[in-house]
């Protein structure tokens, strides 16, 4: 039925459609354009996404308006995303509603909780096994939780991000179950196989991502009779992306969600979302193809909604996921920039800055409006294997296993605390385990320096997620120095997923003590908290300020200028430096004040002392 509101509603939708649709129908056309009913197929999904708009609520619209007239918001100095679970941070979704003040109070305004939706009975992969796009995980709440959290969030000024996964649905999804119970349509959601012969020929090329607990990229499935793709674990079964409804099914799921009030979209595993013979399956254009044109939906109905990449893969195979030649800037404005993250704690390991200066070359421009996300822990392991082009120009793979050893925990001489991943002995370059804290040597600290050192490279690595451009996103309890979780609960999941060491709850303790400066959390805290706010008034520390890396003859320091007025200086050592400014290529004239010691730099000599960090901001 027309009303005022729907025709309204129904003329921005034109009017987006008109910027959209050449992009969406072309994409959809290279997909899925050789299947029969591709016209029929499309005129449907537009209606269905003009139908999502009407539904979308007018708070939500004012949201789109802004960001529309604003497109650069989330590329501010001030923004800052903090990610954690639901139930280690607030217990459920209205106990995180109780947390909002404490997000404000440290500058948060972007939220990241992990998987909320309902998740697969027994293990589901931390939630990202899902079984159902349209309910929350009933421990967590309900859609009005949702709902209401959403709200509150937006009237504190914070986005929502979620988690969509959409490589695959847990086993005892509705789509999994039809397909088991025989239904055609929905078995053809999934890859299935007769036999190996597929199988054993893509396993050929393909790469494991769990090679101890879950090997292999097929399991066989009795209720189908086939081999069925699971590229995570075998209870997580790969969409089949060449079959033009799942598209338009996780389009909506995304976009109901988005009508619920999620701002940001992280799109969880998207390079594996496209199968090619001969290939590893990751990054595939059609994958790229698929996001674009998610893209193009999401800025169709809701276009203050952002999409962020989950693509651990190495830089030049990530920066792609912004979108190449006519669709450049038009794929995620987001993505994590996991090879930054992996070459800093690398740095740690090695004293030295060679691999991480790596990654910043390799770095390209980004798209206008795009941005990193830079960061240091997450809930995954550390991956190494993006490095290893950085590695293999600059020394050979043997370095990364080296550093997988340090921070494997079994390495004598290592001040890190933490656990390999997935691979099968301490050297095994696949990932390693551990909160930052523990991984930086808090817990093998025996004297007031060496704990002091710690909370310093704590403060390096945060300091370099703060200033290298882009959003920096904070993991929840290393703003308080929370350590690996050894609970007996915690060593229980960690025998079946070893990333459980790093996902502890929140230690309400610390969180109490985060403004007692007596206190190893309030020392941390306060200090961390000071330089969110120092960051906040730099506006050559905005994300599309450029970045240059700055010469250096010295191993162990990282240095790189932003915008026209800042100079970051980061010691990678235990041993003091001295830098002198002018070897580093900067104006030999300049003068510079130190924004984090908030003393001016009297001589263009200066000694940065082990681990530490000066932020320079040229002043005359
Ligand atoms: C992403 C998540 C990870 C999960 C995987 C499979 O990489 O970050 O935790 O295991 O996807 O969904």
């Amino acid at each position: 039925m027309s009303t005022p509101q729907t025709d309204n509603a129904d003329r921005q939708f034109d009017r987006r459609l008109s910027e959209q649709n050449s992009l969406l129908q072309h994409r959809l056309r290279q997909l899925y354009g050789h299947t029969p009913g591709f016209e029929p197929w499309y005129a449907q999904l537009l209606d269905q996404l003009r139908q999502l708009h009407r539904e979308r609520s007018t708070a939500l619209q004012a949201l789109d308006a802004a960001r529309e007239a604003d497109p650069g918001w989330f590329q501010h100095q001030t923004m800052l995303g903090y990610c954690s679970y639901v139930d280690r941070f607030g217990g459920d979704l209205q106990g995180v509603r109780s947390r909002i003040d404490y997000l404000r109070e440290l500058g948060v305004r972007y939220l990241h909780l992990l998987p909320f939706l309902r998740a697969r009975a027994g293990d589901s992969d931390g939630g990202f096994a899902v079984a159902s796009f349209d309910e929350i995980e009933p421990r967590l709440g309900s859609m009005e939780d949702l709902e209401a959290l959403t709200a509150d969030l937006r009237a504190a000024g914070i986005s929502l991000c979620s988690d969509l996964v959409l490589n695959h649905v847990a086993d005892d999804h509705p789509w999994a179950r039809a397909a088991a119970a025989g239904d055609a349509h929905h078995r053809a959601f999934f890859h299935c196989f007769a036999d190996r012969t597929e199988p054993d020929a893509y396993e050929q090329t393909l790469v494991q991502i769990f090679p101890r607990t879950a090997p292999g990229n097929f399991t066989y499935v009795e209720a189908l009779n086939a081999w069925v793709w699971t590229t995570f674990f075998p209870y997580q079964w790969d969409l089949n992306y060449a079959n033009p409804a799942v598209f338009a099914e996780i389009a909506q799921a995304m976009l109901r969600l988005a009508n619920r009030g999620v701002d940001v979209f992280r799109l969880d595993s998207a390079p594996y979302i496209w199968k090619r013979p001969g290939t590893d399956c990751r990054n595939q254009p059609e994958a790229h193809w698929v996001l674009q044109a998610l893209r193009a939906v999401a800025k169709l109905v809701a276009p203050g909604v952002l999409l962020k990449a989950e693509a651990i893969v190495p830089t030049p195979e990530l920066a792609p996921y912004f979108g190449t030649g006519d669709a450049h800037g038009r794929e995620c404005d987001l993505a994590y920039h996991s090879s930054a993250m992996a070459a800093c704690w690398a740095a740690v390991a090695e004293q030295r800055t060679d691999l991480l200066q790596s990654v910043i070359a390799s770095m390209p421009p980004l798209p206008a409006r795009g941005s990193w996300i830079t960061y240091i822990r997450c809930h995954d392991d550390i991956g190494w294997n993006v490095l290893r082009p950085d590695a293999e120009a600059n020394g050979g793979l043997q370095r990364l296993s080296k550093v997988a050893r340090f921070y494997s925990g079994v390495d004598a001489d290592s001040f890190a605390e933490g656990t390999s991943f997935q691979a099968d002995d301490a050297d095994g370059i696949h990932g390693s385990n551990g909160m930052s804290a523990s991984l930086l040597g808090r817990n093998r600290a025996r004297s007031t320096l060496e704990r002091e050192q710690a909370e310093r490279r704590l403060h390096l690595l945060h300091g370099v997620a703060l200033t290298l451009g882009g959003l920096p996103l904070l993991y929840m309890g290393d703003e308080l120095g929370m350590t690996n979780d050894d609970s007996d609960d915690s060593r229980a999941a960690q025998k079946i997923d070893g990333r459980w060491l790093q996902r502890p709850p929140l230690d309400l303790t610390r969180l109490q003590q985060r403004h007692d400066p007596d206190t190893e959390a309030g020392r941390l805290y306060q200090r961390l908290r000071n330089m969110i706010q120092l960051r906040g008034h730099l506006a050559s520390l905005s994300a599309d300020a450029p970045l240059t890396l700055l010469p250096s003859a010295q191993p162990a320091l990282l240095a790189y200028q932003r915008g026209g007025d800042f100079v970051m200086l980061a010691n990678f050592s235990s041993e003091a430096l001295q830098i002198d400014l002018s070897s580093l290529g900067l104006d030999a004239g300049a003068t510079w004040h130190d924004r984090l010691a908030n003393a001016s730099v009297s001589t263009t000599s200066l000694t940065l002392d082990a681990w530490s960090q000066r932020w320079l901001q040229r002043i005359g």
